[in-house]
């Protein structure tokens, strides 16, 4: 059969997720539902423009939606900051759109994942008003962590604990007692020692199930379960204490205890609700949060840190299967979200320094970056050492092997365009707190959440109102638009690929093969496909046993059967 027959007669992938496993090797599009579409232009995107763009989302070929958090929120920190964790944010919708919403995405044979946000809420939420307005010892203060400061009159913070975000970790409320956010302050930290929090979420998770909502991705889901002593180590004593289970804060092996509520909850339905673990874990640890008796799956972001790199890719690989099948769960594969640099950038950047200088001025490339060499964040003036069509066409290289893995691919919306992160976005168009906390020396995230551009022109390029962070001209170039009908765009790339990739989903198995180049990787999958990516920057001739008929490539191959460098193919070998 020809490449183009296979596509043609390979059923959308909505016809195969019947069953209660459809998750264990989906291809999962994660939106930001600010920056996606915006159905009524005020410039925020909303749920209506998400439901609108169904037919794009079903022609793209995923299997489901992971929407980012949509609750009503002030959007301290893109709407991780939840004032009401049952309802819509006014700004972006109502609960009927996202009824009406859930109805078309599920029409279209698209499930859809919710973004719950459990280890913190807003300083808004019903909660912290009453926590402010109750008396220290109050169990309205009970359901946060609070403190006495130090000093006489308590003006002194508990402890010299720093915020994930930049800046103290520890606000005080004006009476002495201080709370704990290890995000920003507009976002303190719950008390799952609480027997009513953990009761509240049971009811958050029935009350999304009941709408029809197919799972959760669970964020900060390592950091629930704490266990402050009275007398609180320094942030230096913090950071020594090992990870392994009984850490003051983190990875806690009591977490489990909550999700093992949780999975009661997503066993109560038909098929049982998904959850996949947002923990930032050392990765042995991790197959605690994918048990089957827990959230089921754990987000594995090895390859957000790796170079373009075989030895590297293939190392994380081969490690994250085994890890997945002593889960009982299905391994992750992410290339970026909205957290980290696009990897189209990340490609191409030189590795970052692991540090910047006070000023913000980099040092010499150091030995930790050598390790790592990946840019968490696009720090400033780095801008022009981007070779922006080099990271693309390595971008596109990667997703191609990345899809065609076992596991389920978690997408980010605009990554199908190819885009870029947007480096000059101006101080005063910048949203995210960890620039304002850090401060200003990170850029923050706000490059990969600018809206997306659908349109080759007009008022924001299509999103809608005038974009919340704006877009700079050559996103024109990368828009759905432009991209639509043309056969060597990212977009046709990763439609093509995506609608191929339902044939790969037998069983959760490859085969490494032999390519005699360290720079060339090659697997081949259970069906007989094969992939085979080449990191180096010169051709690659394929040898006999990887010949055969290309079914998708990130360009095409050369004569005679050459890869060219920075690329990768789909064979029927
Ligand atoms: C992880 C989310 O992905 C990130 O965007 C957010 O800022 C933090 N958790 C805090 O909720």
């Amino acid at each position: 059969m020809t490449a183009e027959a296979a596509l043609a007669t390979s059923p959308h992938p909505a016809a195969r997720r019947t069953d209660a496993e459809w998750w264990r090797q989906a291809a999962v599009y994660q939106i930001y539902p600010r920056s996606f579409a915006d159905a009524d232009g005020n410039g925020i995107g909303d749920l209506k423009g998400v439901a609108d763009r169904v037919p794009y989302l079903r022609e793209l070929g995923i299997d489901a939606v992971w929407l980012s958090p949509f609750y009503p929120s002030a959007l301290a920190d893109g709407g991780y900051d939840v004032d009401d964790y049952r309802d819509v944010d006014p700004k972006i919708g109502t609960l009927a759109d996202f009824d009406a919403m859930a109805e078309a995405l599920h029409a279209a044979g698209i499930k859809l994942i919710v973004d719950i946000v459990p280890n913190h809420t807003s300083d808004r939420h019903e909660w912290f008003k009453e926590a402010l307005a109750s008396p220290k010892g109050s169990p309205e203060r009970d359901r946060y962590i609070f403190r006495d400061g130090l000093g006489p009159d308590g003006a002194q913070p508990p402890s010299d604990w720093t915020s994930g975000f930049g800046g103290p970790a520890w606000e005080p409320v004006g009476d002495g007692q201080w709370y704990h956010h290890f995000f920003a302050r507009e976002q303190p930290d719950l008390n799952w020692r609480n027997p009513e929090v953990r009761e509240d979420f049971l009811k958050t998770l029935r009350f999304w199930s009941d709408r029809g909502v197919d799972g959760f991705r669970v964020d900060v889901a390592h950091g629930l379960s704490k266990d402050l002593p009275e007398e609180l180590p320094t942030q230096a004593e913090l950071d020594a204490i090992p990870v392994d289970g009984n850490h003051p804060v983190w990875d806690r092996d009591d977490v489990h205890e909550i999700y093992a509520e949780w999975r009661q909850v997503f066993d109560e339905y038909d098929p049982p609700r998904i959850a996949v673990a947002e923990a930032w874990v050392a990765s042995d640890r991790r197959p605690a949060y994918a048990s089957p008796r827990g959230l089921g799956q754990a987000f594995n972001f090895d390859l957000l840190g790796a170079r373009f790199d075989a030895a590297q890719f293939r190392e994380i690989v081969a490690f994250n299967l085994e890890l997945a099948a002593r889960s009982g769960s299905s391994s992750t594969w992410v290339l970026s979200n909205h957290d980290v640099v696009r990897h189209a950038t990340r490609y191409g950047l030189p590795p970052e320094p692991a540090e910047p200088r006070e000023d913000g001025s980099l040092p010499a490339e150091s030995d930790a970056t050598q390790k790592t060499g990946t840019s968490w964040l696009l720090h400033r003036g780095r801008e022009p050492e981007l070779k922006a069509e080099r990271g693309l066409r390595r971008a596109r290289a990667a997703t191609l092997f990345e899809l065609a893995l076992p596991g389920s691919a978690y997408i980010y919306q605009g990554e199908e365009l190819g885009l870029h992160e947007v480096a000059d976005i101006a101080d005063e168009d910048r949203q995210d707190p960890t620039f304002f906390r850090s401060p200003g020396v990170s850029v923050g995230r706000d490059g990969c959440r600018v809206p997306l551009p659908w349109s080759a022109g007009g008022e924001s390029l299509g999103f809608g109102g005038s974009a919340h962070i704006p877009q700079p001209e050559w996103f024109a170039e990368h828009s759905v638009e432009r991209e639509d009908g043309d056969p060597d765009s990212t977009l046709s790339l990763y439609r093509r690929a995506l609608a191929l990739r339902g044939e790969l989903r037998t069983e959760e198995r490859l085969e490494w093969l032999e390519t005699g180049d360290p720079q060339v990787l090659a697997f081949r999958r259970p069906n007989g496909w094969v992939n085979v990516t080449n990191f180096g920057e010169g051709p690659f001739p394929l040898p006999e046993p990887l010949r055969g008929e290309v079914l998708v490539g990130s360009v095409a191959l050369e004569e005679e059967g050459t890869l060219p460098g920075e690329a990768s193919v789909w064979l029927k070998a």
